[in-house]
């Protein structure tokens, strides 16, 4: 039988010898494990200038001909069958403080092999603390106190995440801490690898893989799961990809025009913003900051632009991707279809690490967006009673399959803020339409509106848009998201076209809806259909296939510092109370779901409610691509055999051990 672990082991043990190495060789400084290929165009384009930078065999056989690396060359080597054989698989990940955890020689190591690109975890709330790494520095603390709730301090920063809660609230970011207050790593990773070449990403996955150290991958962390963080890991911070190429005349299967490469740290404004400068249109989501090609793109991505040309990834023509065995390689249509299946749609950080994206340009399109708030006046001299409210929010959801034919999206909120009742419409949004055709549109419903006598808090203001992305940005592009905070936890559900077609389950609908709103809650809707206009097969979800409207809402408010006890009854609120009486109405077998990417970390049948139809066929790509489980992320495709055994906190966070359960 093979030694357990015997990677590990040896990483261990040669470190001794190879301290005696190192001290002979520091004035022969070992080169990084890199090479500029030859070969730059591929999938029909170039590849960006980072991805050029490539972990090949021969760099391989130099680590293990190289006096200096030699003896660690197993632990840079690519998957191979005899590697595979060599290995048993230990039930958890190898964790700091076990006795095959590298000691800080091999991490050196590593580190001169990536050209110094490893950065040693610094949680972004230490200033606010003494600790081990450093005195307490109140300016610095209090500076970026007011900067959390911005998304460049999480982008910016290797491993800070959006929403603390879930690495753990180890390393708060506040004021006026004492000496009894801690500030430790918890969920954070251990090391980040700010990855500048892909040959550097192919190096860590063959590290992390060889050395079975649990691995993350982090873009700008918004992630509302925790997916981009992990206790003991390795993370791959994709951020300084950030290159956006043009291809105006791209030919692929099926396709011939305009196009962009789009690298991996690219966020949704920056590509917006380039289609824009060519006059073009691409889909992506409301968020200006959320990144295009991370989660956002291979969750599915919903986007104002579904009625025209469905969910974002449907646009995709090829990703460029470091597989679990370090090898780059091409999704496409003609290579590995299947892989290309699964990353339009089938999640995040779960069968590769995605480098750059192409993606189709569509032409340019105007648009009308407004705003308007139903309910009684703020001065209280006009006054709607309850009853005339819902009808006319009944008359709105109605409409929802006239809007959505019209190829229109919106993104409003019902209020009860102390029994007053509001519909705060964000943005209604319609491409394609001048103000004419949205008013035409959006008659019958104003209509009902008056007639019931229900007043406008604030009047309807629609403004006429000559490109997509002005519109985007007086919707939603200027307006700053709320985050950086730990004081609810997120859920949602997809509601199927079904509920409009059958009147009792419409009723079943809108019922529910009545009584979460009337309990006190708020309620967020949008009404969209992104069905599948470009008729392509890929995996997002049933669910998003079938929906006619999008719900979101959140658990109970709570403070910033709750303890566990609290935490853990919000998370039973939001799931049992709120969340369930959704998914009595919206079965899986009926085409309801969730949004994988927007979704309650604790929704119980995950596999069919953010997957769909499509979660057998994931789980068989994600065995073939990653059959050891290098890439883990909760609620990910196959994450059912491993499980965070984490710190309590209420709910699922990534600050503990990860196991095979
Ligand atoms: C304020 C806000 C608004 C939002 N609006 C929308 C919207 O309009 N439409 C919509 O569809 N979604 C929306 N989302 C959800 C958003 O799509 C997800 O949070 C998404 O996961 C963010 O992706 P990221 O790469 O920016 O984040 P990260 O947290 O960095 O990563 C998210 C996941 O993707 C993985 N990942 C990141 N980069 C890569 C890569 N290169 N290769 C492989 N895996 C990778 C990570 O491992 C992690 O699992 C919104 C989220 C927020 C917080
Ligand atoms: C990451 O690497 C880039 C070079 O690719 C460098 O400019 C940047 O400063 C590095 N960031 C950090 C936080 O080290
Ligand atoms: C408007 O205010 C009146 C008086 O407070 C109240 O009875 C009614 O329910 C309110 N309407 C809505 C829609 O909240
Ligand atoms: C209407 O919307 C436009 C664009 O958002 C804004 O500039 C204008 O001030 C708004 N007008 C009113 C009356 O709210």
């Amino acid at each position: 039988m093979a030694p357990k672990c015997s990677l590990g082991v040896v990483a261990a043990t040669l470190s001794f010898l190879f301290s005696a190495a190192s001290a002979q060789s520091s004035n022969q400084p070992v080169e990084p494990a890199e090479a500029v290929v030859a070969e730059t165009i591929v999938a029909g384009a170039p590849l960006l200038d980072v991805e050029t930078v490539q972990l090949t065999d021969a760099v391989v056989a130099r680590i293990a001909s190289d006096d200096a690396t030699a003896e660690y060359a197993d632990l840079f080597a690519f998957e191979s069958d005899a590697s595979v054989a060599k290995r048993d698989l230990p039930s958890c990940k190898t964790y700091p403080g076990d006795a095959l955890w590298p000691v800080e020689l091999v991490w050196d190591i590593f580190d001169f092999l990536l050209g110094g690109q490893l950065i040693k975890t610094v949680p972004i709330a230490a200033p606010c603390y003494d600790s081990k790494w450093g005195s307490k520095d109140d300016a610095r603390c209090s500076a970026l106190i007011s900067t959390f709730g911005k998304p460049a301090t999480h982008e910016n920063d290797p491993t800070s995440i959006m929403w603390p809660i879930f690495q753990g609230k180890t390393c708060m970011v506040r004021e006026g801490t004492t000496a009894a207050d801690k500030c430790t790593l918890g969920g954070f990773p251990e090391y980040a690898l700010n990855a500048s070449n892909v040959a550097q990403i192919q190096l860590a996955l063959n590290f992390a893989r060889n050395l079975n150290i649990r691995l993350v991958v982090k873009n700008t962390g918004h992630c509302y799961l925790g997916k981009s963080t992990g206790a003991g890991s390795l993370s791959i911070w994709t951020h300084n990809f950030q290159d956006i190429d043009f291809l105006p005349k791209y030919q692929a299967t099926g396709y011939n025009g305009a196009a962009f490469r789009v690298g991996a740290g690219v966020t949704v404004q920056q590509i917006y913003r380039a289609a824009e400068a060519q006059r073009l249109s691409v889909l992506g989501g409301i968020c200006e900051s959320v990144g295009f090609v991370g989660g956002y793109l291979q969750g599915g991505g919903h986007t104002p632009l579904s009625g025209y040309y469905g969910m974002a990834a449907d646009s995709v023509l090829a990703f460029q991707v470091v597989t679990a065995d370090g090898r780059f390689v091409t999704a496409s249509a003609t290579s590995n279809p299947d892989l290309f299946w699964a990353l339009r749609g089938g999640g995040g950080g779960t069968y590769g690490v995605v480098t750059s994206v192409i993606i189709k340009a569509h032409p340019k399109i105007d648009v009308t967006h407004s705003t308007f708030v139903l309910g009684n006046s703020t001065d209280g001299t006009q006054l709607v009673s309850r009853e005339n409210f819902f009808k006319g929010v009944r008359k709105f959801f109605e409409s929802f399959p006239t809007f959505t034919d019209a190829g229109t999206y919106s993104f409003f909120f019902i209020f009860n803020t102390n029994g007053q009742l509001t519909l705060d419409m964000k943005s209604f949004f319609a491409p394609g339409h001048t103000k004419e055709s949205y008013n035409k549109l959006t008659k019958p419903f104003f209509d009902t509106a008056k007639e019931l006598g229900i007043p406008f808090k604030t009047p309807q203001n629609s403004t006429y848009y000559p490109t997509f992305f002005s519109a985007y940005w007086d919707a939603w592009g200027k307006t700053p998201f709320p985050l950086g905070t730990a004081t609810s936890l997120p859920g949602n559900r997809l509601i199927p076209k079904s509920h409009w077609t059958e009147p009792a389950k419409f009723e079943k609908m809108f019922s529910t809806l009545k009584a979460h709103v009337e309990n006190g809650r708020h309620f967020g809707v949008y009404h969209q259909s992104p069905q599948n206009p470009q008729k392509v097969d890929n995996a997002v979800s049933s669910a998003w296939r079938n929906a006619q409207a999008f719900f979101i809402t959140s658990s109970p408010v709570f403070a910033a510092n709750a303890d566990a006890a609290t935490i853990a009854s919000a998370n039973k609120v939001l799931n049992e109370d709120i969340l369930q009486p959704w998914r009595d109405i919206t079965p899986a077998s009926e085409f309801g779901g969730s949004y994988l990417n927007e979704a309650a970390v604790e929704e119980p049948k995950w596999q069919e409610d953010f997957y769909g139809t499509q979660y057998s066929k994931l789980l068989s790509i994600k065995k073939k691509y990653d059959p050891r489980g290098l890439f883990y992320a909760t609620t990910a495709v196959g994450s059912e055999e491993w499980e965070v055994r984490d710190v309590e906190l209420g709910v699922q966070t990534q600050n503990g051990k990860l196991c095979r359960k």
